[in-house]
């Protein structure tokens, strides 16, 4: 055994333990993480009530999870983790659309809906949006029959799948299908804005640095075409507050859209997905 005589020496030695892995990549990762995790500890000068602190945040962070709960994906999204693995994993080719996070709200299993037809089956004060254009691989072409699983909040800034506001089992979640033109029109209203999940140990810690929890108001799309890459992304309301403070960093300037009259006197906008080819 090495002479632990310091930092230096001790991490030397932890590492030297995980040489013996036969698994190059846990290897790495972990010798990487166990770097990173010294190097921090010894730039801020951890304290013994710091590090207790931590530990203290971490298993609170585990105790709220549950089946409906994700508190440690949500701490990966408020330090902007979540969106760069997503950066880095798909990663799209110049001029096809740009990628962002999942987040907690989608549910499989919504209805498909009709081109041209309302995801919105409840009574919403909010204005009524039509979101349209076409879906095309990079050179162009119209891709007919891509999948386009949709869903949103309500003005409220409330998804159906939170169950708190007792909004209809399929309330503002749809899947549409492009025409043999590569056109999809979805007819919803504008999506408000809203807090994430603050109540818990992700919530408190926003607060103690004075940041915020909100989103900007955004229409989630899951585009899934055989023989191209899986697109999660969101659609971005102009007008709508936090763009430039969003809680997860999931915002993109290319998926920000102008809602405006059209000559049948409707709001909308047009956004053209541009898929990646696998
Ligand atoms: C969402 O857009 O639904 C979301 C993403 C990350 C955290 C919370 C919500
Ligand atoms: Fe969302």
């Amino acid at each position: 055994m090495a002479d632990m005589t310091g930092p230096d020496e001790l991490l030397t030695e932890v590492l030297a333990r995980y040489d013996a892995g036969d698994n190059e990549r846990l290897k790495f990762v972990m010798q990487a993480a166990i770097r990173h995790l010294h190097d921090f500890v010894r730039e801020v000068e951890l304290t013994r009530e710091e590090w207790m602190a931590g530990i203290q945040f971490l298993t609170a962070t585990g105790q709220i999870c549950s089946d409906t709960r994700q508190e440690f994906i949500l701490m990966s999204d408020t330090l902007g983790v979540s969106t760069l693995v997503e950066m880095l994993t798909y990663s799209p080719t110049e001029g096809t659309t740009e990628n962002t996070v999942l987040g907690p709200f989608y549910a499989p299993g919504s209805p498909d809906r009709a081109k041209g037809e309302s995801m919105l089956d409840d009574e919403d004060a909010g204005d009524k949006v039509v979101v349209r254009g076409r879906i095309t691989d990079p050179d162009g072409n119209p891709l007919a029959g891509v999948v386009l699983d949709c869903w949103q909040s309500n003005t409220d800034g409330f998804y159906q799948v939170q169950e708190i506001d007792g909004q209809s089992d399929f309330n503002l979640r749809g899947i549409y299908h492009t025409d043999d033109n590569g056109e999809y029109e979805i007819r919803t209203v504008r999506p408000g804005k809203y807090p994430i999940p603050h109540d818990g140990p992700v919530g408190a810690l926003l607060k103690a640095n004075n940041r915020g929890w909100m989103r900007p108001g955004h229409l989630h799309t899951w585009v899934k075409h055989p023989g191209y890459k899986e697109l999660i992304t969101h659609i971005f309301d102009r007008k709508s507050d936090h763009l430039y403070d969003d809680a997860v960093f999931g915002v993109r300037e290319s998926l920000i859209v102008d809602f405006a009259e059209d000559d049948q006197g409707e709001l909308s906008a047009t956004f053209d997905f541009v898929l990646d080819p696998a």
